[in-house]
């Protein structure tokens, strides 16, 4: 085997997008996949996920986005998919405090539903709105170490940390036995 994507074994699994209304979910993940970012909100109707497949130097990872609605009319949905899923990035947007504020039910209710271990990643996007932020790096920073998870900044609009943080994801699963 001469290619980098045949030398490791295809380790499979399933991603979660937690947060609420118009933090940016669907955003984050066009941008990772598609490469592109859409100013126009359009909300995202119940869950949905998209197949994504990371070569790493380490490992190959076949990722399931799992796209949730931050809307609460689909949240009794949306715990029955987070029980799959080892891996949850719970997003709020850096210019809406009360986004950041209820990140701590989205990381309780994973930790509560969730069988089995999982890894959660705190992520405070939107950071390209300089003028706007309301939620400081180290108000995020400390709220991740509260739960024990990880925390990164993002824009999806400019593309900053969004690849860094989907190779965290994947460099973050157990490995393949
Ligand atoms: P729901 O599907 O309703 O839960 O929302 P969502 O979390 O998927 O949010 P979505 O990705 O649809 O983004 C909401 C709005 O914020 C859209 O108008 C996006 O263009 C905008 N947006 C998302 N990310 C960023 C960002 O990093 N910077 C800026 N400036 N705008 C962003
Ligand atoms: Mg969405």
């Amino acid at each position: 085997m001469t290619t980098a994507e045949s030398s490791h074994p295809m380790q499979k699994c399933k991603l979660v997008f937690l947060g609420d209304q118009s933090v940016g979910k669907t955003s984050l993940i066009s941008r990772f996949i598609y490469d592109t970012f859409d100013s126009a909100y359009q909300a995202t109707i119940s869950i949905d996920f998209v197949p994504k497949t990371m070569y790493l130097p380490e490992r190959t990872v076949r990722m399931y986005l799992w796209d949730a609605a931050g809307r609460d009319r689909y949240r009794y949905l949306i715990t029955s998919y987070i029980r799959e899923c080892a891996l949850a990035i719970v997003v709020y947007d850096t210019t809406n405090r009360e986004s950041f504020e209820t990140t701590s039910k989205w990381i309780e209710e994973m930790l509560r539903e969730r069988h089995g271990d999982v890894v959660i990643m705190l992520v405070g996007n939107k950071i390209d709105l300089i003028e706007k932020r309301q939620v400081t790096t180290d108000e995020g920073e400390e709220q991740a170490n509260k739960y024990n998870v990880m925390f990164m900044e993002t824009s999806a609009k400019g593309g900053y940390n969004v690849n860094h943080l989907f190779e965290r994801m994947a460099n973050a699963l157990p490995p393949v036995e």
